[in-house]
Protein backbone atom coordinates (compact mmCIF):
# COMPACT_ATOMS: atom_id res chain seq x y z
CA UNK A 1 0.00 0.00 0.00
CA UNK A 2 2.40 2.51 1.14
CA UNK A 3 4.83 1.41 -2.03
CA UNK A 4 1.92 2.29 -4.42
CA UNK A 5 1.23 5.50 -3.02
CA UNK A 6 4.65 6.69 -3.22
CA UNK A 7 4.90 5.31 -6.62
CA UNK A 8 1.63 7.36 -7.09
CA UNK A 9 3.23 10.59 -5.76
CA UNK A 10 6.03 10.05 -7.97
CA UNK A 11 3.70 9.91 -10.79
CA UNK A 12 2.03 12.82 -9.89
CA UNK A 13 4.99 14.78 -9.55
CA UNK A 14 6.93 14.08 -12.72
CA UNK A 15 3.56 15.01 -14.44
CA UNK A 16 3.27 18.08 -12.46
CA UNK A 17 7.21 18.32 -13.30
CA UNK A 18 6.52 18.18 -17.06
CA UNK A 19 3.82 20.25 -16.69
CA UNK A 20 5.77 23.45 -15.84
CA UNK A 21 7.90 23.30 -18.93
CA UNK A 22 6.01 23.49 -22.32
CA UNK A 23 9.30 21.97 -24.35
CA UNK A 24 9.27 19.02 -21.90
CA UNK A 25 6.95 16.92 -24.16
CA UNK A 26 7.58 13.53 -24.51
CA UNK A 27 6.39 12.92 -20.81
CA UNK A 28 2.80 13.72 -22.45
CA UNK A 29 0.46 10.95 -24.65
CA UNK A 30 0.36 11.88 -28.33
CA UNK A 31 -3.74 12.25 -28.64
CA UNK A 32 -5.77 13.84 -26.39
CA UNK A 33 -9.43 12.69 -26.13
CA UNK A 34 -11.90 15.44 -26.05
CA UNK A 35 -14.24 13.78 -22.72
CA UNK A 36 -17.96 14.71 -23.69
CA UNK A 37 -19.67 14.98 -20.25
CA UNK A 38 -22.61 12.15 -20.20
CA UNK A 39 -26.09 12.75 -20.75
CA UNK A 40 -24.40 15.96 -23.04
CA UNK A 41 -25.08 16.67 -27.03
CA UNK A 42 -22.30 16.34 -29.14
CA UNK A 43 -19.94 19.49 -29.28
CA UNK A 44 -20.49 21.82 -31.96
CA UNK A 45 -16.59 21.88 -32.82
CA UNK A 46 -15.54 18.89 -35.01
CA UNK A 47 -12.30 18.28 -33.90
CA UNK A 48 -12.01 15.36 -36.58
CA UNK A 49 -11.04 18.73 -38.96
CA UNK A 50 -8.40 19.88 -36.28
CA UNK A 51 -7.15 16.73 -34.48
CA UNK A 52 -6.51 16.91 -31.00
CA UNK A 53 -2.86 16.40 -29.66
CA UNK A 54 -0.57 17.04 -26.81
CA UNK A 55 1.25 18.64 -28.18
CA UNK A 56 -1.45 21.18 -30.16
CA UNK A 57 -2.98 22.00 -26.84
CA UNK A 58 0.65 22.78 -25.42
CA UNK A 59 0.99 25.39 -28.19
CA UNK A 60 -2.66 26.95 -28.00
CA UNK A 61 -1.97 27.33 -23.99
CA UNK A 62 0.98 29.14 -24.60
CA UNK A 63 -0.13 31.38 -27.35
CA UNK A 64 -3.58 32.08 -25.03
CA UNK A 65 -1.49 33.25 -22.42
CA UNK A 66 1.27 34.68 -25.01
CA UNK A 67 1.27 38.89 -24.75
CA UNK A 68 3.16 39.16 -28.38
CA UNK A 69 -0.37 38.39 -29.88
CA UNK A 70 -0.86 41.91 -29.17
CA UNK A 71 0.46 45.56 -30.61
CA UNK A 72 2.63 46.63 -27.38
CA UNK A 73 3.50 43.15 -26.53
CA UNK A 74 1.85 43.64 -22.84
CA UNK A 75 -1.37 42.08 -23.46
CA UNK A 76 -2.55 38.37 -23.84
CA UNK A 77 -5.75 36.58 -24.19
CA UNK A 78 -5.31 35.22 -20.33
CA UNK A 79 -4.95 39.20 -19.13
CA UNK A 80 -8.82 39.47 -20.16
CA UNK A 81 -10.00 35.90 -19.84
CA UNK A 82 -8.62 34.83 -16.31
CA UNK A 83 -8.57 31.12 -14.83
CA UNK A 84 -9.33 32.09 -11.33
CA UNK A 85 -12.47 33.94 -12.78
CA UNK A 86 -13.32 31.51 -14.78
CA UNK A 87 -11.49 33.07 -18.17
CA UNK A 88 -13.57 36.62 -17.49
CA UNK A 89 -12.26 39.25 -15.69
CA UNK A 90 -13.77 40.26 -13.10
CA UNK A 91 -11.89 44.11 -12.78
CA UNK A 92 -13.27 45.90 -15.15
CA UNK A 93 -17.02 46.22 -16.56
CA UNK A 94 -15.11 47.07 -19.72
CA UNK A 95 -12.05 45.29 -20.93
CA UNK A 96 -9.19 47.34 -21.15
CA UNK A 97 -6.96 46.69 -24.31
CA UNK A 98 -3.24 47.58 -25.33
CA UNK A 99 -2.39 51.19 -23.08
CA UNK A 100 -5.36 50.92 -21.57
CA UNK A 101 -7.81 51.89 -23.92
CA UNK A 102 -11.33 50.74 -22.87
CA UNK A 103 -13.78 48.70 -25.01
CA UNK A 104 -17.09 48.79 -25.32
CA UNK A 105 -18.77 45.21 -24.03
CA UNK A 106 -17.79 43.30 -21.16
CA UNK A 107 -15.16 40.42 -21.21
CA UNK A 108 -17.18 37.09 -21.08
CA UNK A 109 -16.33 33.68 -18.85
CA UNK A 110 -15.34 31.02 -21.15
CA UNK A 111 -16.14 27.67 -20.81
CA UNK A 112 -17.63 24.82 -22.93
CA UNK A 113 -16.91 27.23 -25.66
CA UNK A 114 -17.07 24.17 -28.43
CA UNK A 115 -20.88 23.88 -28.18
CA UNK A 116 -21.54 27.25 -28.68
CA UNK A 117 -22.58 28.24 -32.54
CA UNK A 118 -22.14 31.72 -31.85
CA UNK A 119 -19.21 33.88 -30.28
CA UNK A 120 -19.52 37.13 -29.02
CA UNK A 121 -22.31 38.81 -26.85
CA UNK A 122 -23.75 39.66 -30.86
CA UNK A 123 -22.94 36.17 -32.01
CA UNK A 124 -20.77 38.43 -34.80
CA UNK A 125 -18.38 35.26 -34.95
CA UNK A 126 -19.55 31.40 -35.88
CA UNK A 127 -16.72 29.81 -36.01
CA UNK A 128 -14.35 29.02 -32.93
CA UNK A 129 -10.77 28.66 -35.51
CA UNK A 130 -11.98 32.26 -36.55
CA UNK A 131 -12.50 33.98 -33.00
CA UNK A 132 -9.20 35.07 -31.84
CA UNK A 133 -8.92 37.33 -34.75
CA UNK A 134 -11.39 39.20 -33.73
CA UNK A 135 -9.81 40.39 -30.33
CA UNK A 136 -6.34 40.17 -32.03
CA UNK A 137 -6.88 42.94 -34.60
CA UNK A 138 -9.46 44.72 -32.77
CA UNK A 139 -8.45 48.23 -31.80
CA UNK A 140 -9.42 48.25 -27.98
CA UNK A 141 -8.15 44.92 -27.53
CA UNK A 142 -5.01 43.43 -28.81
CA UNK A 143 -4.54 46.16 -32.07
CA UNK A 144 -2.72 43.61 -33.67
CA UNK A 145 -2.08 42.45 -37.49
CA UNK A 146 -2.12 38.41 -37.94
CA UNK A 147 0.61 38.84 -39.83
CA UNK A 148 3.04 41.01 -37.28
CA UNK A 149 2.23 37.85 -34.88
CA UNK A 150 2.82 35.40 -37.35
CA UNK A 151 6.45 37.39 -37.68
CA UNK A 152 6.92 37.88 -34.12
CA UNK A 153 6.45 33.91 -33.40
CA UNK A 154 8.39 32.74 -36.46
CA UNK A 155 11.13 34.89 -34.52
CA UNK A 156 10.99 33.85 -31.14
CA UNK A 157 13.66 31.02 -30.27
CA UNK A 158 11.32 28.83 -29.01
CA UNK A 159 8.06 28.62 -31.40
CA UNK A 160 9.15 27.39 -34.72
CA UNK A 161 9.72 24.08 -32.42
CA UNK A 162 6.75 23.76 -30.83
CA UNK A 163 4.61 24.15 -34.18
CA UNK A 164 7.14 21.78 -35.30
CA UNK A 165 6.22 19.60 -32.17
CA UNK A 166 2.39 20.27 -32.95
CA UNK A 167 1.61 20.48 -36.31
CA UNK A 168 5.49 19.16 -38.24
CA UNK A 169 6.47 22.16 -39.91
CA UNK A 170 8.60 24.95 -38.49
CA UNK A 171 6.86 27.53 -40.95
CA UNK A 172 4.50 29.44 -38.79
CA UNK A 173 1.10 30.41 -40.43
CA UNK A 174 -1.69 31.97 -39.49
CA UNK A 175 -4.13 28.90 -40.24
CA UNK A 176 -2.22 26.82 -37.86
CA UNK A 177 -1.90 29.16 -35.00
CA UNK A 178 -5.60 29.30 -35.14
CA UNK A 179 -5.58 25.95 -34.71
CA UNK A 180 -3.74 25.48 -31.88
CA UNK A 181 -5.98 27.83 -30.22
CA UNK A 182 -8.68 26.12 -30.59
CA UNK A 183 -7.51 22.76 -29.14
CA UNK A 184 -6.73 24.96 -26.08
CA UNK A 185 -10.48 26.82 -26.17
CA UNK A 186 -12.19 23.23 -27.22
CA UNK A 187 -11.03 21.78 -24.27
CA UNK A 188 -12.22 24.22 -21.71
CA UNK A 189 -14.98 22.20 -20.36
CA UNK A 190 -16.48 22.76 -17.17
CA UNK A 191 -19.13 20.08 -15.90
CA UNK A 192 -17.57 19.28 -12.39
CA UNK A 193 -19.91 22.10 -10.31
CA UNK A 194 -21.55 20.97 -7.55
CA UNK A 195 -24.70 21.47 -9.46
CA UNK A 196 -23.11 18.33 -11.51
CA UNK A 197 -22.88 16.38 -8.52
CA UNK A 198 -26.02 16.92 -7.31
CA UNK A 199 -27.33 15.52 -11.03
CA UNK A 200 -25.42 12.64 -10.86
CA UNK A 201 -26.48 11.81 -7.36
CA UNK A 202 -22.93 12.16 -6.02
CA UNK A 203 -24.27 14.92 -3.80
CA UNK A 204 -27.13 16.66 -1.92
CA UNK A 205 -28.52 20.10 -2.06
CA UNK A 206 -29.80 22.18 0.87
CA UNK A 207 -33.57 23.06 0.88
CA UNK A 208 -32.71 26.83 0.00
CA UNK A 209 -30.62 25.03 -2.70
CA UNK A 210 -33.33 23.09 -4.02
CA UNK A 211 -35.91 25.65 -3.95
CA UNK A 212 -33.36 27.70 -6.17
CA UNK A 213 -33.43 25.01 -8.22
CA UNK A 214 -37.27 25.02 -8.92
CA UNK A 215 -37.37 28.56 -8.84
CA UNK A 216 -34.96 28.83 -11.88
CA UNK A 217 -35.69 25.82 -13.98
CA UNK A 218 -39.54 27.51 -13.75
CA UNK A 219 -38.21 31.20 -14.36
CA UNK A 220 -34.75 31.12 -15.95
CA UNK A 221 -34.25 28.15 -17.76
CA UNK A 222 -36.04 28.53 -21.01
CA UNK A 223 -33.12 31.14 -21.84
CA UNK A 224 -30.65 29.51 -19.67
CA UNK A 225 -31.30 25.96 -20.68
CA UNK A 226 -29.01 23.29 -19.13
CA UNK A 227 -26.73 21.95 -19.49
CA UNK A 228 -24.88 24.98 -21.18
CA UNK A 229 -27.28 26.94 -19.17
CA UNK A 230 -27.96 29.14 -22.61
CA UNK A 231 -30.34 28.04 -25.27
CA UNK A 232 -27.85 29.98 -27.37
CA UNK A 233 -30.36 32.21 -28.88
CA UNK A 234 -30.54 36.19 -28.67
CA UNK A 235 -32.77 37.78 -26.27
CA UNK A 236 -33.33 41.04 -25.05
CA UNK A 237 -33.63 41.02 -21.61
CA UNK A 238 -35.10 44.38 -21.11
CA UNK A 239 -32.03 46.52 -20.04
CA UNK A 240 -33.10 49.69 -22.21
CA UNK A 241 -35.71 51.20 -24.04
CA UNK A 242 -33.03 52.70 -25.93
CA UNK A 243 -30.17 50.74 -27.44
CA UNK A 244 -26.69 52.58 -27.47
CA UNK A 245 -25.43 49.20 -28.52
CA UNK A 246 -27.84 47.58 -31.56
CA UNK A 247 -26.60 43.79 -30.13
CA UNK A 248 -27.63 41.24 -32.64
CA UNK A 249 -28.82 43.87 -35.11
CA UNK A 250 -25.52 44.88 -35.67
CA UNK A 251 -25.00 41.85 -37.23
CA UNK A 252 -28.22 41.26 -39.15
CA UNK A 253 -29.43 44.20 -39.69
CA UNK A 254 -32.86 43.29 -38.85
CA UNK A 255 -34.75 45.41 -36.78
CA UNK A 256 -36.49 43.01 -34.61
CA UNK A 257 -32.87 41.71 -33.18
CA UNK A 258 -32.16 45.22 -31.94
CA UNK A 259 -31.22 45.26 -28.52
CA UNK A 260 -31.07 41.47 -28.12
CA UNK A 261 -27.77 39.99 -26.99
CA UNK A 262 -26.40 35.99 -27.05
CA UNK A 263 -27.93 34.15 -23.76
CA UNK A 264 -25.02 33.88 -21.78
CA UNK A 265 -24.08 30.31 -20.07
CA UNK A 266 -24.26 30.69 -16.15
CA UNK A 267 -21.79 28.64 -15.53
CA UNK A 268 -19.07 29.39 -12.80
CA UNK A 269 -21.84 33.13 -12.95
CA UNK A 270 -20.80 33.66 -9.27
CA UNK A 271 -17.13 34.32 -10.26
CA UNK A 272 -17.54 36.65 -13.33
CA UNK A 273 -19.26 39.69 -12.12
CA UNK A 274 -19.73 42.38 -13.44
CA UNK A 275 -22.96 40.83 -15.87
CA UNK A 276 -24.34 41.70 -18.81
CA UNK A 277 -22.98 42.57 -22.17
CA UNK A 278 -21.92 46.60 -20.98
CA UNK A 279 -21.20 44.85 -17.42
CA UNK A 280 -23.40 47.58 -15.80
CA UNK A 281 -24.54 44.89 -12.33
CA UNK A 282 -21.80 44.11 -10.05
CA UNK A 283 -23.54 41.60 -8.33
CA UNK A 284 -25.73 38.64 -8.96
CA UNK A 285 -28.16 40.34 -6.45
CA UNK A 286 -28.30 43.45 -8.72
CA UNK A 287 -28.95 41.15 -11.43
CA UNK A 288 -32.18 38.99 -10.14
CA UNK A 289 -33.40 42.73 -8.76
CA UNK A 290 -33.47 44.04 -12.80
CA UNK A 291 -35.41 40.36 -13.46
CA UNK A 292 -37.55 41.53 -10.40
CA UNK A 293 -38.73 44.79 -10.22
CA UNK A 294 -36.07 46.36 -13.73
CA UNK A 295 -37.21 44.98 -16.92
CA UNK A 296 -37.82 48.01 -19.14
CA UNK A 297 -40.10 47.49 -21.94
CA UNK A 298 -39.33 47.87 -25.55
CA UNK A 299 -40.46 46.75 -28.84
CA UNK A 300 -38.09 43.73 -28.78
CA UNK A 301 -38.82 42.54 -25.16
CA UNK A 302 -38.48 38.78 -25.23
CA UNK A 303 -42.27 38.26 -24.37
CA UNK A 304 -40.85 35.67 -21.83
CA UNK A 305 -40.09 38.60 -19.89
CA UNK A 306 -43.33 40.00 -20.16
CA UNK A 307 -45.15 38.76 -17.32
CA UNK A 308 -42.57 38.80 -14.55
CA UNK A 309 -43.77 38.32 -11.11
CA UNK A 310 -41.52 39.98 -8.88
CA UNK A 311 -39.44 37.70 -6.49
CA UNK A 312 -39.51 38.07 -3.24
CA UNK A 313 -36.32 38.64 -1.64
CA UNK A 314 -36.46 35.04 -0.03
CA UNK A 315 -36.97 33.90 -3.47
CA UNK A 316 -33.64 35.85 -4.62
CA UNK A 317 -31.84 34.46 -1.80
CA UNK A 318 -32.72 30.61 -3.17
CA UNK A 319 -31.59 31.30 -6.70
CA UNK A 320 -28.76 33.06 -5.56
CA UNK A 321 -27.36 30.37 -3.91
CA UNK A 322 -28.28 27.93 -6.85
CA UNK A 323 -26.41 29.85 -9.23
CA UNK A 324 -23.26 29.68 -6.83
CA UNK A 325 -24.19 25.88 -6.99
CA UNK A 326 -22.72 26.25 -10.58
CA UNK A 327 -19.18 27.35 -9.31
CA UNK A 328 -16.60 24.31 -10.81
CA UNK A 329 -13.88 25.07 -8.56
CA UNK A 330 -11.67 22.11 -10.64
CA UNK A 331 -11.96 24.21 -13.81
CA UNK A 332 -10.72 27.00 -12.37
CA UNK A 333 -7.84 25.30 -10.33
CA UNK A 334 -7.08 22.69 -13.27
CA UNK A 335 -3.53 22.63 -13.64
CA UNK A 336 -3.88 21.88 -17.84
CA UNK A 337 -5.03 25.14 -18.00
CA UNK A 338 -2.64 27.43 -16.04
CA UNK A 339 -0.51 29.99 -17.95
CA UNK A 340 3.05 27.96 -18.30
CA UNK A 341 5.22 30.76 -18.51
C1 LIG B 1 -8.77 43.47 -23.86
C2 LIG B 1 -9.47 42.34 -23.33
C3 LIG B 1 -9.56 41.07 -24.17
C4 LIG B 1 -8.51 40.38 -24.75
C5 LIG B 1 -7.04 40.74 -24.76
C6 LIG B 1 -9.11 39.21 -25.35
N1 LIG B 1 -10.46 39.20 -25.13
FE1 LIG B 1 -11.73 37.71 -25.63
N2 LIG B 1 -13.29 38.92 -25.19
C7 LIG B 1 -13.19 40.17 -24.63
C8 LIG B 1 -14.49 40.83 -24.70
C9 LIG B 1 -14.80 42.24 -24.19
C10 LIG B 1 -15.36 39.93 -25.34
C11 LIG B 1 -16.81 40.18 -25.73
C12 LIG B 1 -16.74 40.97 -27.04
C13 LIG B 1 -18.05 41.18 -27.72
O1 LIG B 1 -19.02 40.49 -27.43
O2 LIG B 1 -18.12 42.07 -28.58
C14 LIG B 1 -14.57 38.72 -25.62
C15 LIG B 1 -15.09 37.57 -26.20
C16 LIG B 1 -14.36 36.41 -26.39
C17 LIG B 1 -14.91 35.13 -26.78
C18 LIG B 1 -16.37 34.83 -27.05
C19 LIG B 1 -17.02 34.17 -25.86
C20 LIG B 1 -18.48 33.93 -26.04
O3 LIG B 1 -19.05 33.28 -25.16
O4 LIG B 1 -19.08 34.40 -27.01
C21 LIG B 1 -13.86 34.25 -26.91
C22 LIG B 1 -13.94 32.78 -27.28
C23 LIG B 1 -12.66 35.00 -26.62
N3 LIG B 1 -13.01 36.30 -26.28
C24 LIG B 1 -11.37 34.49 -26.72
C25 LIG B 1 -10.25 35.32 -26.73
C26 LIG B 1 -8.94 34.91 -27.23
C27 LIG B 1 -8.59 33.57 -27.80
C28 LIG B 1 -8.13 35.98 -27.08
C29 LIG B 1 -6.68 36.12 -27.49
C30 LIG B 1 -6.39 35.95 -28.90
C31 LIG B 1 -8.92 37.04 -26.45
N4 LIG B 1 -10.19 36.61 -26.28
C32 LIG B 1 -8.40 38.26 -26.06
C33 LIG B 1 -12.06 40.72 -24.08
C34 LIG B 1 -10.78 40.33 -24.44
C1 LIG C 1 -35.87 35.74 -22.06
C2 LIG C 1 -34.65 35.03 -21.80
C3 LIG C 1 -34.08 35.09 -20.39
C4 LIG C 1 -34.66 34.69 -19.22
C5 LIG C 1 -36.06 34.15 -18.99
C6 LIG C 1 -33.66 34.90 -18.20
N1 LIG C 1 -32.51 35.37 -18.76
FE1 LIG C 1 -30.77 35.75 -17.80
N2 LIG C 1 -30.04 36.66 -19.47
C7 LIG C 1 -30.67 36.68 -20.70
C8 LIG C 1 -29.90 37.50 -21.60
C9 LIG C 1 -30.22 37.77 -23.07
C10 LIG C 1 -28.80 37.98 -20.87
C11 LIG C 1 -27.72 38.94 -21.39
C12 LIG C 1 -28.35 40.30 -21.56
C13 LIG C 1 -27.40 41.41 -21.94
O1 LIG C 1 -26.24 41.40 -21.56
O2 LIG C 1 -27.86 42.32 -22.65
C14 LIG C 1 -28.93 37.42 -19.54
C15 LIG C 1 -28.00 37.63 -18.53
C16 LIG C 1 -28.08 37.02 -17.29
C17 LIG C 1 -27.04 37.11 -16.29
C18 LIG C 1 -25.69 37.80 -16.46
C19 LIG C 1 -24.66 36.81 -16.94
C20 LIG C 1 -23.36 37.41 -17.37
O3 LIG C 1 -22.40 36.64 -17.51
O4 LIG C 1 -23.25 38.62 -17.59
C21 LIG C 1 -27.49 36.41 -15.20
C22 LIG C 1 -26.74 36.21 -13.88
C23 LIG C 1 -28.80 35.92 -15.51
N3 LIG C 1 -29.12 36.29 -16.80
C24 LIG C 1 -29.58 35.17 -14.66
C25 LIG C 1 -30.91 34.87 -14.92
C26 LIG C 1 -31.80 34.32 -13.92
C27 LIG C 1 -31.41 33.94 -12.50
C28 LIG C 1 -33.02 34.20 -14.53
C29 LIG C 1 -34.31 33.74 -13.92
C30 LIG C 1 -34.73 34.47 -12.72
C31 LIG C 1 -32.86 34.65 -15.91
N4 LIG C 1 -31.57 35.06 -16.10
C32 LIG C 1 -33.86 34.63 -16.86
C33 LIG C 1 -31.83 36.03 -21.02
C34 LIG C 1 -32.74 35.53 -20.10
Amino acid sequence: MKKTRTLFFVAVSVLLFSCKKDTTITKFPEEIQFVIPPGWASAHYDFSTNKLTTNGFILGRKLFYETKLSQNNAISCGSCHQQQFAFSNQYHALSAGVNGVLGTRNAPALSNLAWQTNFMWDGGITNLEVMPLAPLTNHFEMNETINNVVNKLQNDATYPYLFNNAFGTTTISSQLLLKALAQFMGMLVSSGSKYDKYEKGETSFSTNEMNGLNLFTQKCATCHTTPLFTNLQFMNFGLDSLFNDPGRAGITGAASDSGTFKVPSLRNVALSSPYMHDGRFATLADVLEHYSTGIVHSSTLSPLLNTIAPLTSMEKQDLILFLNTLTDSTFITDARFKNPN
